[in-house]
């Protein structure tokens, strides 16, 4: 089975400790996409697993095997850059057989690999081109086939869209996500910035920060059950709202009182103990609604509004010392900059985490 083992990896840097003892356990065939702020070790942990970066501490196991001492080549891994790097004297085709001319595959095989890859990839009536001629959409394309052609049992991708433009963004990310069917026994791993890529097409989302993980679970999971606030800013875009709070009765259900002076009770159980604590409140943009009676949760002053069309956010001032609380309301609104406007949200969505930023629904 070629799943991945990380057992309390690390890496440093001379006296710089930058990835801090990682577990993680990757199934065969899992779509697992790395995640977190720059800087956070996303590549370095990728450089580790595809051997490209000696690993410091711990064991690496690829199908089973301690790759630790494993040089790439022997890894049976692929790996695919933000940039591409094709030969440029080559045609598309040679591109992409050249892994196999190196390791002195025959003919036949070649040729089948290459032409199997093109298929998948839409690339078959370009395989006499040279790269200049392509999209930058088509090059990162030929760049996958290239490792395609390896037979790879783990794909290894490093933000390989992150040079293209938006609709390209967008048709490659569909190619890869059919790639990734199609090849229902390699497992991928995924890093990227881009929510949109992680949200659609991990299996489980893994969260980073400085060097450790955060959280790892499927995308909807991330999403609805953060277990802490960083997962909860991090995942969802505009940013989940914090507001200050504090715990004024716990119990089965606990009653917070937030900034401003309005007081929630949610289903949320907490002990005895957690009364008169500090706590942060949470609220995602899109779970926000327009108050139309005295049951509000918060109200604000608009200060800007951004009518996308689809969706207006507005940014509210006047709660949490500077920093906007942002709605994301559906369809377009006949709402003012300076405008006094209550808002409240469901029950079931808002997220409660105690002063070291742990949720307490988890
Ligand atoms: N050769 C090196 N020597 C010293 N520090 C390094 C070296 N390579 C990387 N680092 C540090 O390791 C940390 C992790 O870097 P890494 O490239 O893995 O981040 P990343 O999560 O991929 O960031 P980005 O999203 O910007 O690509 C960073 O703080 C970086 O400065
Ligand atoms: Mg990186």
């Amino acid at each position: 089975m070629a799943g991945l083992q990380l057992k309390n990896i690390r890496k440093s840097y001379g006296a710089v400790d930058v990835i801090h003892g990682i577990d993680l356990d990757i199934k065969q065939g899992e779509f697992v996409v790395f995640v977190g702020p720059s800087g956070c070790g996303k590549s370095t942990l990728l450089r580790m697993i595809a051997g490209l970066e000696e690993i410091s501490g711990g064991e690496m196991y690829i199908a089973e095997r301690l790759v630790n001492d494993v040089p790439p080549s022997q890894r049976g891994i692929a790996m695919v850059f933000q940039s591409y790097a094709l030969y440029p004297h080559m045609t598309v085709y040679d591109n992409m057989a050249f892994g196999m001319r190196i390791a002195k595959e025959s003919k036949e095989e070649i040729d089948r690999r290459v032409r199997s890859a093109a298929d998948i990839l839409q690339l078959t009536k370009y395989l006499d081109r040279l790269p200049k001629a392509l999209s930058g959409g088509q090059r990162q394309r030929v760049a996958i086939g290239r490792a395609i052609c390896r037979d790879p049992k783990v794909f290894l991708f490093d933000e390989p869209l992150s040079n293209l433009d938006a609709a390209l963004r967008v048709a490659t990310r569909i190619e890869i996500a059919k790639l990734s069917e199609s090849m229902p026994d390699t497992t991928m791993i995924y890093v990227t910035h881009d929510q949109v890529e992680a949200m659609t097409l991990a299996d489980r989302i893994v969260v980073l920060s400085g060097g450790h993980i955060e959280q790892v679970g499927p995308p909807l999971e991330l999403y609805e059950r953060p277990a802490n606030l960083f997962v909860a800013q991090f995942i969802g875009s505009p940013a989940m709202n914090v507001i200050p709070a504090k715990i004024t009765a716990a119990g089965p259900q606990t009653t917070v009182t937030l900034t401003g002076g309005k007081s929630v009770t949610l289903d949320i159980p907490t002990p005895a103990s957690e009364n008169g604590k500090a706590a942060s409140f949470g609220i995602r943009p899109e779970d926000l609604q327009i108050a139309t009676d005295e049951n509000f949760l918060f109200e604000g002053t608009v200060a800007i509004v951004e009518a996308l069309g689809e969706v207006t956010l507005l940014y509210i001032e006047g709660l949490v010392d500077g920093q906007p609380i942002i709605a994301k309301l559906p369809g377009i609104l006949d709402i003012k900059r300076g405008q006094k406007v209550r808002f409240t949200g469901d029950k079931a969505k808002l997220h409660m985490f105690n002063s070291e930023g742990r949720s307490y629904r988890s």
